[in-house]
């Protein structure tokens, strides 16, 4: 009996682990058409900063997104891919603005994540989360900087 909802338990860690990342994806990905929409289209002297920021984060974006979808893949869950288009802004600033709140967003998942991926057993996952909220970071903090 007790083993029976062990597996329950550990089966039920698990989808709730690949719905989390599958948020995860879609965040990345929203932040790849966000990063690219700001970068090319952002103007005035906080725009020329922001596009330089930007450009330079949208690969690296992209990757994280790459890395999520295979691991979805190998824990064995089904890819939900629906990102949300971005938003029509106007200046550079409420970019910024709305580029520091998405990457505050993320620092939290992830470290939501992490606790999922520990609870599931996955130490290789807590450690690769570890490094994407690491990378997140940075970019909140360059954004951030950027509006001071
Ligand atoms: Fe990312
Ligand atoms: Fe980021």
């Amino acid at each position: 009996m007790a083993k029976r909802a062990t597996k329950r338990d550990k089966r039920s860690a698990k989808q709730n682990l690949i719905d989390g990342l599958n948020e995860d994806l879609n965040l990345e990905l929203e932040a790849v058409l966000r990063y690219l929409h700001h970068s090319a289209s952002a103007t005035g002297l906080l725009g020329h900063e922001l596009r330089e920021e930007l450009k330079g984060d949208i690969t690296g974006e992209l990757n994280h997104a790459v890395f999520l979808a295979d691991k979805i893949t190998a824990l064995g869950g089904q890819l939900d891919i629906n990102p949300s288009m971005p938003k029509k802004v106007r200046t550079a600033k409420e970019m910024m603005q709305i580029d520091i709140a998405a990457e505050r967003q993320v620092i939290k998942n992830y470290t939501k994540r992490i606790v999922q991926a520990e609870k599931f057993g996955d130490k290789g996952l807590v450690i690769r989360l570890e490094d994407l909220l690491a990378e997140e970071t940075d970019h909140a903090e360059d954004l951030e900087r950027l509006g001071r």
